[in-house]
């Protein structure tokens, strides 16, 4: 693993159900994640998009291969070494926000610092200063019934965020948003990415958004079909397309 390789899979095989009922989902997938990039993984429906995330992020145990997170691996620790793990370095955020009804925006991002054992005092003010990255400083004391779904959305990208997380993983989370709002959430992931260095893998239906993506993964039927690096790949183009200086004319 080099320095900057963050999440590393190897052969992944993955089915459910036994017997002749088995339906096998992942073909033996190897794949390599780096800090302080924003992957999208796309795919049609049943493609198994959402079983290789829930693997990457450790929180399906493959039926075959290896996974190694910060250069751990994860399924040779016991479950409450696990459990301990993702909790000081994995984010997750899912399409349905799972948020608290009851709870205030800076409570829903409070709460989980608290749980870990953090003052109360420390734990509002690490929740603001999140909210604050996610552009919500005027929204902190609604509860979620009060917000809209983009809003909402950001929430919870801010209770990810508070606990620092080297590793985000996020299930659609624009599926419920219309597109300018899908937008806002992606372009805050890639700035996660960048600016904290965290290493950012989401799953998306929606292409459009892959101008805000380092990579794009296409699954088909378990198999990767393409890797694809587009902004880099559009920096090289634009690089290549720069007009040379012109000749001094000869005199
Ligand atoms: N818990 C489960 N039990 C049985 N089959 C499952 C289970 N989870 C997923 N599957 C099956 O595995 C296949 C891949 O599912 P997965 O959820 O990974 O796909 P996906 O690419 O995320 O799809 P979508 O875009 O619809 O969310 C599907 O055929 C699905 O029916
Ligand atoms: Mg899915």
């Amino acid at each position: 693993m080099n320095l900057a390789t963050s999440v590393t899979a190897r052969d992944l095989q993955h089915g459910y159900g036994e017997g002749f009922a088995r339906t096998p989902v992942l073909h033996g997938l190897s794949l390599d994640f780096r800090a302080g990039e924003l992957s999208l993984m796309m795919g049609a429906s049943g493609s198994g998009k959402s079983t290789l995330l829930a693997i990457l992020g450790g929180l399906l145990r493959p039926q075959s291969g290896t996974v190694e997170l910060l250069g751990t691996a994860i399924w040779q620790l016991s479950a409450r070494d696990l459990e301990r793990f993702r909790f000081h370095n994995c984010g997750y955020i899912f399409q349905g926000f799972n948020l608290f009804p009851a709870l205030s925006a800076v409570e829903q991002v409070a709460l989980p610092l608290l749980f870990g054992g953090e003052r109360e005092s420390q734990s509002l003010k690490r929740a603001r200063e999140s909210l604050d990255e996610v552009g919500l400083t005027a929204r902190m004391t609604l509860r979620p019934a009060q917000l809209s779904g983009g809003e909402k959305q950001r929430v919870a990208i801010a209770r990810a965020l508070a606990g620092s997380p080297k590793l985000l993983f996020a299930d659609e989370p624009t599926s419920a948003l219309d597109s300018s709002n899908g937008e806002i959430v992606i372009a805050l992931l890639q700035k996660i990415a960048r600016e904290h260095g965290a290493t950012v893998i989401t799953v998306t239906h929606d292409p459009h958004l892959g101008k805000h993506a380092e990579r794009i993964i296409h699954l088909q039927d378990g198999r990767i079909a393409d890797d694809a690096l587009p902004v880099r790949a559009s920096r090289a183009a634009a690089l290549i397309s720069l007009p040379l200086t012109p000749p001094e004319p000869l005199s």
